[in-house]
């Protein structure tokens, strides 16, 4: 079977390679984006596999069917940049990786947590500034006797449940669908319970319209003085401005934001555009109690594994027995 894949990474490389190599399958890579320009690089293939989170426009589907591919399998979880209507119109069915480590992003928002409790931003900045004996005097807060907020319990939520528990934090969760999973120990409470009683806010819930500034201004000042966000979800689930605010007058004592609220739409291509600058951006990397990355809490060796071998299987469903476990359907989009 004849694969092309677009948007690839040097470290997906490794991966496209042995798993088609294993299935005797002839693979062709390019790290261009998938559009309509670019789709007639596939020309012969059964399948196209990609990963980017700008468009996938009716423009590709439109190639795509005179190409005669009629499947298209993205190496990443979200789907918001898929056109849907178009792909089914031109008759191409989409998958997509629903979970390749959903540890992957608890862990990384464990990181932040810790990272934050123990004031590390503020050591460092001191060590930097050669005030070794400032930075002594940061005393931190222990996750142990910490509660930790919860919000959606799903994949990700569940894992970074598991991972609280171990460490023995206090966890209170919200979800209008919580998880039922025996081992995980939580105590399910309301929305304004959990900002109210927790020290540490997580959220782990879909970027949708309602829950668009799910975290503004009002949300926040429920939360207990000095407490402290974690976004590792979507951009649009928190009020960034508010966040400064609250940071600024010393309501919120730190924040960590993986998934920031004006990140660029081509996530995967920034070192090609240049650097990165927002207004709000470079006010929240100047402040000590905060800690920013570019949505990368994906981003580890066996997410990319998974990514990878789970879209070329799917690619293979597809194409042998008419199904795959990762198909989206148009409505899901
Ligand atoms: P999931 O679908 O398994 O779980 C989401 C949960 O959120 C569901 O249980 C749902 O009932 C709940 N929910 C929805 N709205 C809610 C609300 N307003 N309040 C409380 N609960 C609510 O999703 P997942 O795989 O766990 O992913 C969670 C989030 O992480 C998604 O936004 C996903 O896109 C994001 N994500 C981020 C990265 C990253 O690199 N930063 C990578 C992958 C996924
Ligand atoms: C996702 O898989 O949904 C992510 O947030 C990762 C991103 C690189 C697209």
């Amino acid at each position: 079977m004849k694969i092309t894949a677009f948007g690839v990474r040097p470290d997906e490389r490794q991966h496209l390679e042995r798993w088609t190599r294993q299935r005797g399958d002839h693979l062709v890579q390019t790290t261009a984006l998938l559009t309509p320009e670019t789709v007639a690089q596939a020309a012969g293939s059964t399948g196209i596999t990609s990963f980017q989170t700008v468009p996938y426009e009716a423009g590709v589907f439109n190639r795509m069917s005179q190409l005669g591919i009629k499947a298209l399998a993205l190496r990443n979880t979200g789907t918001d940049n898929v056109d849907f209507a178009a792909a089914a119109h031109y008759g191409v069915r989409v998958t997509n990786v629903p979970a390749y480590s959903p540890s992957a992003i608890a862990e990384f928002a464990l990181a932040d947590m810790l990272y934050l409790l123990r004031q590390t931003g503020r050591v460092q900045r001191d060590l930097h500034a050669d005030c070794y004996q400032q930075a002594t005097t940061h005393i931190g807060r222990e996750l142990r006797t910490s509660t930790v907020g919860v919000i959606g319990t799903g994949r990700i939520g569940s894992s970074l449940i598991a991972s609280l528990n171990g460490l023995g934090a206090t966890v209170l969760a919200f979800d209008p669908h919580p998880s039922t999973e025996p081992r995980l120990q939580f105590e399910p409470v309301s929305f304004q319970a959990l900002l109210r009683r927790s020290d540490i806010v997580t959220l782990h819930v879909p970027g949708t319209p309602e829950n668009t500034h799910l975290i503004d201004a009002a949300a926040i000042a429920r939360m207990k003085p000095g407490s402290l966000l974690i976004n590792t979800g979507r951009p649009n689930l928190v009020a960034t401005t508010a966040v400064i605010a609250a940071l600024q007058s010393g309501h919120l004592g730190g924040v960590g934001i993986d998934t920031f609220e004006h990140e660029t739409a081509d996530l995967l291509a920034l070192e090609a555009a240049g650097h990165f600058t927002d207004p709000q951006w470079q006010t929240l990397l100047a402040m000590p109690n905060v800690i920013l990355s570019p949505h990368i809490a994906y981003y580890t060796e066996t997410a990319v594994r998974n990514m990878v071998d789970t879209a070329l299987q799917a690619l293979h469903d597809l194409t042998e027995r008419q199904a795959s476990d990762c198909e989206v359907y148009p409505e899901a989009g």
